[in-house]
């Protein structure tokens, strides 16, 4: 199975090395354009923040087909990776809670994994990323657009309005350097301040949507926001955020405690709990997206919806088509199936 990330190595040297294809890139349909956020696309498929460390990753996956590209999660100021491992393969139990358990081999069936990542959120300083957005853009092709993800790096007392002026200053920085879409990450399942968890406050997240939205006037801004256990929580979100915002990114990594075999965390004591992706998530994942596209039509909101849990096969991404999501994005399985966004338009040029 192919792996253009190296799990047993460090982020920063997949940072530097990758992505490690082992094939040139498949021939890629050429297919219709559409729109995504009004911008001419050549297809609603992506890839989630996560695996495009760089502007040579973006620029890899770009040529494999997929034309949503997000520049994984960047901060205000450096910050490491967490120790490895960093990425792990676990086994899928179809539920949303309780623990997964980590296995080394993750079987013959690259559209049944399920997978595991702790890293923290890591960063290269501003100065290094601001930069190599401008290579990220530049490497696109027409009918492709990049989003930048970012979060704020609160210290240990922060106060809000520090967390809100760390968000609005990564979102100026993002867009200046060229970001088709600015993309807060409100969500992030392995770290445990407070910039992990503002979905679940939506009285804040409505606070920095409301500053970002002044300092970025009418540029693309979505939010990424991790798993609602509640519709009436998700209603009460999307209510309060429309018109804020141009859309939803949901969801991020399911947190639950990824274990070994022998019931230790895998990721270390200090990180339990972390996101769990691919197959494990997918049906959730499909069930809020269908949620949020209920209330969004039933309230005539203006929101769209950009889906993400689970996708590795044709008919993954044609459920959350079906479910009403605006585009469709992958988070981990480009990693094994860098032929997927090619496979899929293909079968799909519609899309
Ligand atoms: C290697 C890796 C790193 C990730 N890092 C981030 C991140 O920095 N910011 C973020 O919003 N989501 C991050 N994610 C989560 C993905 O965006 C996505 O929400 C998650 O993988 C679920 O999608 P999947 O089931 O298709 O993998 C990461 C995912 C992977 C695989």
């Amino acid at each position: 199975m192919v792996q253009t990330y190296d799990i047993k190595q460090s982020y920063r040297s997949n940072y530097e090395i990758g992505p490690q294809f082992v094939d040139p890139p498949p021939e890629v349909p050429d297919t219709p354009t559409k729109n995504f956020l009004g911008m001419p696309v050549r297809s609603r498929l992506g890839i989630a923040a996560g695996m495009l460390l760089n502007s040579k990753w973006i620029e890899g996956y770009a040529k494999h087909g997929f034309d949503i590209l997000t520049y994984k999660t960047v901060r205000s100021a450096h910050r490491e990776c967490y120790p490895l491992p960093n990425w792990v393969f676990v086994n899928e139990d179809g539920r949303v809670d309780g623990p997964v358990f980590a296995v080394d081999d993750p079987g013959d069936d690259p559209t049944a994994i399920s997978s595991a990542v702790c890293f923290g959120m890591p960063s290269m300083d501003p100065s290094v990323w601001r930069e190599d957005i401008g290579r990220a853009k530049a490497a696109l092709a027409e009918g492709q657009v990049l989003i930048v993800s970012v979060v704020a790096t609160p210290g240990e007392n922060a106060s809000r309005d520090e967390v809100v002026e760390d968000f609005v200053q990564c979102a100026r920085w993002a867009h200046e350097a060229g970001a088709d879409v600015v993309e807060a990450n409100f969500s992030c399942p392995n770290v445990c301040t407070a910039e992990g968890t503002i979905y679940q406050d939506t009285e804040f997240s409505c606070l920095i949507a409301r500053e970002m939205r002044d300092t970025l006037g009418d540029a693309r801004f979505l939010l990424k926001v991790g798993y609602f256990g509640t519709d009436e929580h998700l209603r009460n979100f999307l209510r309060e955020l429309n018109g804020l915002v141009n859309g939803i990114t949901l969801v991020n990594g399911i947190s639950r405690p990824v274990l070994r075999p022998d019931g230790q965390p895998v990721f270390g004591p200090d990180y339990e709990f972390a996101g769990v992706l691919g197959r494990a998530i997918h049906n959730p994942s499909v069930e809020n997206v269908c949620v949020a596209r209920n209330i969004v039509d039933s309230e005539s909101l203006d929101l769209e919806l950009v889906a993400v849990g689970g996708v590795s096969q044709t008919s993954d991404a044609r459920d959350f088509f079906d479910a009403g999501a605006s585009a469709v994005m992958m988070g981990s399985s480009p990693m094994y199936l860098p032929g997927l966004a090619a496979d899929a338009k293909r079968a799909h040029p519609e899309w």
